[in-house]
């Protein structure tokens, strides 16, 4: 199977521009995929790399984006959800169901009509249709689908739902599963939200679900995972969990952050009961800081059994080598220059 364009969904996210960016480097066009082509114009800057608007909850802009493409990478994903009816047109929802489990099977039918063989998709650590939290489950159902979907020549059978398409008859769909922890890097949500929190909470820090483990990834590490494996049959059919290289508290995380940010904060634990009401009162707030749903999330580990898979060739960064370069004196430095060129009104 050669490999020369790859259709992007959520190409435009965070770790979705490392992936393109990286593709690009691997040298494969590529076509990201995304609601609102003006805010993603910048990505065109890079040759063969093309921005169509679309709607990949959309069954006919999918087939529109993907129909001369030989592999498509699903990176579509939310923390929060938006509630809607479920009456309502599925491109027009924004929940967990839609997005993390509708999307997958739609995105696999699509390759399957279209013939396309290959499939990258992105799922979460700890994701699981048993899992303690809807994003969790939802995205553990996801996975499901799209590993249930994935076939070797004459060994599995057709899913009932994909028969009579192209793919149904040439039997052989390959597709891959990721699984990373927190992914950490510039512009991340983690580090750099918390960096801000850190700054504006005075002496005490208050934090739920502070013992829960993680082993953040680095995005870099994330995207040259995808580029690698795009090509790389012996990652047919498998799923990886990907960790950096080492695991911390949560609690440990946030003073990693308040040292780095120069504060001296106490982390206070706080009891679930407080952390619920909290969560109650926070998901109603514009971007949803903290929702009930990510509180049940932190009530497992966000860790690794595996180290990351050897196939690759990535040896992991830890984030000690990198978020230093985002988080304090430097994003610091570069939060005052972006406000001294607003004083002197140039635009970027
Ligand atoms: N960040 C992490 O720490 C982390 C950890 C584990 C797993 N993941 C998974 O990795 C994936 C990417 O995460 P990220 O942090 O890069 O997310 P992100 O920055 O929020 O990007 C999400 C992308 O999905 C698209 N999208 C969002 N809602 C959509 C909807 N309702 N319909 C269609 N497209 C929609 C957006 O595209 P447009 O708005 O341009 O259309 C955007 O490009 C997600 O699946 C996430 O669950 C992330």
């Amino acid at each position: 199977m050669s490999i020369e364009r790859v259709c992007v969904l959520g190409g435009s996210g965070f770790i979705g521009r490392h992936i393109v960016h990286r593709l690009h480097a691997h040298g494969y066009g590529v076509r990201v995929v995304t609601r609102d082509v003006a805010r993603n114009r910048d990505l065109r800057v890079l040759p063969g790399v093309e921005v169509t608007g679309g709607n990949p909850l959309r069954e006919s802009d999918l087939d529109g984006v993907v129909s001369d493409m030989d592999a498509v990478i699903n990176l579509v994903g939310i923390l929060t959800e938006k509630r809607s009816r479920r009456s309502r047109a599925l491109e027009e929802r924004s929940d967990f169901e839609a997005v993390h489990e509708e999307l997958p099977r739609l995105v696999v039918a699509a390759c399957y009509r279209h013939g396309i063989h290959r499939l990258l998709h992105m799922s979460a650590n700890g994701a699981d249709p048993q899992g303690p939290s809807r994003y969790l489950r939802t995205k553990g159902r996801g996975a499901e689908i799209v590993r249930a979907a994935g076939r070797r020549a004459h060994i599995d059978p057709v899913p009932e739902w994909l028969a009579g398409t192209i793919l149904s008859r040439e039997r052989d769909f390959n597709p891959t599963v990721f699984e990373p922890s927190i992914v950490f890097g510039e512009g991340d949500l983690f580090f750099t939200r918390f960096a801000r929190l850190v700054r504006w909470t005075p002496l005490v820090f208050p934090l739920p679900g502070g013992e829960t483990r993680m082993a953040p990834v680095w995005v870099e590490d994330v995207a040259e995972a995808f580029a690698r494996s795009l090509e790389e049959p012996s990652t047919y059919q498998a799923s990886y969990p990907l960790c950096g290289p080492h695991e911390y508290a949560f609690a440990d995380l946030i003073r990693l952050v308040a040292e780095l940010e120069e504060v001296r904060r106490k982390v206070w634990p706080v009891p679930s009961w407080l952390a619920t009401l909290q969560a109650l009162v926070l998901e109603r707030l514009p971007g949803a800081p903290l929702t009930r749903d990510q509180l049940a999330s932190l009530s497992v580990d966000n860790t690794c059994d595996r180290p990351f898979p050897s196939v690759l060739g990535i040896d992991p960064q830890p984030l000690e080598a990198v978020v230093p370069s985002y988080v304090g004196r430097s994003d610091r430095y570069h939060a005052d220059l972006y406000r001294y060129r607003e004083g002197a009104r140039r635009r970027f």
